[in-house]
């Protein structure tokens, strides 16, 4: 099997990797012999997954506690990783709030901005060029099958994956006969600590795709395709939304965000 720390660098950079698809990804990175620098804010939850991974890998790690929705948190994470080699860097963490649009505070939609655009813009420039220029490693932006179809009462969320969807697959194209790989990963509903702590009231009839699926097919299409919906359900039922008039194709989306967020569509906190 090929030796991926071979192949991109020692080093793997997760954003938001304490828990849910983060830490997933850590997991399955660390197997491979990844060393892991990891973020998130609850120090001992990140300390704890630091350890878990350390002691059963056998790596090294590194954790930085920080706030991503705070002006300055980009600057601090390559501050943080300037004396090593990031050869994987996986753009995970987002920041989202269902609600409908005119009832978003400034606020928040600064933060979805912030978050979801301009991190993961500048984290994927800066490591991307350091990458290019050493002619190796590996960007993995995590989106949302969101990104595809205009998503009512998501309407921010689904802008600002749109945004990484179109700004990575095009960057795939630029960096295609290199030794950098770059990829964008599209999840529908995958059972993370985060998603089933908005209590859903329902998942649909398909269910909910696993943590480990989630990134098993991540990994998979990296180096392979430029864009990936992770949930084989996704890639069906995106298909079918396409094929539909748009505004169809629309509503059947709002339709679902009601009834699966009914009841949290409220708040704009
Ligand atoms: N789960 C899904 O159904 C689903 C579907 C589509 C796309 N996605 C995408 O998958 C990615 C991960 O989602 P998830 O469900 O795994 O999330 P999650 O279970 O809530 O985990 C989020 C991770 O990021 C950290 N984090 C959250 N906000 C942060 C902040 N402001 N600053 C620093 N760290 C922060 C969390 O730790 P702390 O809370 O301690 O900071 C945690 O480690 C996101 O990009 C999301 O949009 C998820």
């Amino acid at each position: 099997m090929e030796n991926l720390v071979n192949k991109y660098g020692g080093w793997a950079l997760i954003t938001g990797s304490s828990q849910g698809i983060g830490k997933g990804f850590a997991r399955r990175l660390a197997a491979e012999g990844f060393n892991l620098v990891l973020t998130a804010r609850r120090v001992d939850i990140l300390e704890g997954t630091a350890a878990e991974l350390r002691d059963e890998f056998n790596i090294k790690t590194r954790t930085l506690s920080l706030d991503m929705t705070q002006p300055g948190s980009i600057e601090q994470i390559i501050e943080f990783v300037a004396d090593i080699e990031i050869g994987f860097l996986i753009n995970n963490v987002a920041f989202s709030k269902p609600a409908p649009f005119l009832d978003l505070s400034e606020n928040n939609l600064s933060k979805q901005i912030y978050v979801n655009v301009e991190t993961v813009t500048r984290l994927t420039s800066h490591f991307g060029r350091l990458m290019r220029d050493r002619d190796r490693g590996a960007i993995i932006n995590v989106s949302s099958r969101t990104g595809e179809i205009a998503m009512p009462y998501f309407a921010m969320y689904c802008a600002t994956k749109s945004f990484i969807n179109l700004m990575t697959e095009s960057l795939w194209f630029e960096l295609k006969d290199t030794n950098v790989d770059v990829v964008v990963v599209k999840p529908d509903q995958t059972a993370t600590e985060g998603y089933l702590s908005k209590n859903p009231t329902i998942w649909g009839d398909a269910g909910i795709q696993t943590v480990e699926d989630c990134v098993e097919e991540s990994m998979n299409a990296l180096g392979k395709y430029a864009g990936w919906l992770t949930w084989p359900k996704s890639r069906d039922d995106v298909k079918a939304l396409r094929d539909m008039p748009l505004e169809d194709a629309i509503s059947v989306n709002g339709a679902g965000m009601l009834s699966v967020f009914s009841g949290q569509l409220k708040s704009t906190s």
